[in-house]
């Protein structure tokens, strides 16, 4: 199979599962559950869990890695679904369709954020409990990358950034390794623990993820500053329009391309110390320095 089957075919088995493993549309409160599958089922490039994946099949554990996929995309979409609130980035369109808050309103959005969150660890507690060990070390992974010291960290400091006019090469690298780099490592260290590879492939896995991370978050400010709205499906110039802390902002567009590429480059060959067939994992890493959205 080529890369692109093989994307194609991963991303099909993320979004039906997406689809099995969401609350019901007609349970009740079915507006709330409504704002939640919109924001996991509108599109999205499903990065993460196709990561987990990735990672997941170089090893032959046979643990079904889809809930631990999902619960991953759970934890990314509420995180762009509070990301896009007017007290926070104030976009108004997210994978090409009104955001959330501009779909439904702000309290529907808050709280489909909050029940995302909420159901991603449901989804661990509940699909693992025959593995308890796997289930508490997937747990304490995410929890661990969505946390105050990670994820949620990274946008404390990106707001405080953009509120106070701060920028400098340090404060960057941690909104970038926090806000970013943290979850996608997550995906990759998830996928290690579900392959049953060992302490030492989850150990390189998080290296890969800290390199594809920032590389990955870099190259969504350049793409800010040099994409196109209907590409995107997420408004183009926002973070120059907020005079946000970005890789563009402190570095420029030439020089943000060359940073990301040094750390794809340094992703793609850790993968070679990777125990397994690392090539889709390889190809994938590569395909996104030059993505367009
Ligand atoms: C957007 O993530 C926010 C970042 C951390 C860069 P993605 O670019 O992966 O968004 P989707 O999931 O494809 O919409
Ligand atoms: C968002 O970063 C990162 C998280 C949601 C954790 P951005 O604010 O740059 O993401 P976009 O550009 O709105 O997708
Ligand atoms: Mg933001
Ligand atoms: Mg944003
Ligand atoms: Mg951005």
């Amino acid at each position: 199979m080529d890369f692109k089957t093989k994307l194609q075919a991963a991303r099909e088995r993320v979004e039906d599962a997406i689809d099995r493993l969401m609350p019901p549309p007609e349970q009740r409160p079915r507006r709330l559950h409504a704002a939640m599958r919109y924001s996991m089922e509108s599109g999205g490039k499903r990065l993460r869990p196709i990561l987990l994946l990735a990672a997941a099949e170089l090893g032959k554990s046979g643990s079904d890695p889809l809930p631990a996929a999902v619960a991953v995309e759970c934890i990314h979409s509420y995180s762009l679904i509070h990301d896009d609130l007017p007290c926070m980035d104030d976009g108004d369109l997210r994978r090409g369709r009104p955001s959330c808050h501009r779909r439904f309103d702000e309290a529907t959005a808050v709280l489909a954020g909050d029940a995302l969150n909420t159901h991603a660890f449901f989804l661990l507690s509940r699909h693992y409990r025959d593995e308890p060990a796997l289930g508490l070390e997937l747990t304490g992974d995410l929890a661990r990358a969505a946390g105050s010291e990670k994820l949620i960290g990274g946008q404390a400091e990106d707001i405080r950034a953009e509120k106070d006019g701060l920028s400098d090469p340090e404060l960057l690298d941690y909104i970038h390794r926090n806000k970013t780099a943290a979850l996608i490592t997550a995906a990759l260290t998830m996928g290690g623990r579900l392959s049953a590879t060992g302490a030492d492939q989850v150990e390189r896995l998080a290296g890969i993820g800290t390199d594809l991370g920032v590389a990955y978050q870099i190259i969504d400010d350049v793409l800010d500053a040099t994409g196109d709205t209907e590409v995107l499906g997420k408004t183009a110039g926002a973070d120059v329009a907020a005079d946000k802390t970005t890789s563009v902002q402190l570095r420029g567009v030439d020089a943000s391309r060359k940073l990301a590429r040094d750390h794809t480059r340094r992703a793609a060959e850790s993968c070679r110390s990777l125990t397994g067939d690392p090539t889709f994992l390889v190809d994938l890493i590569r395909s996104l320095e030059h993505r367009i959205q």
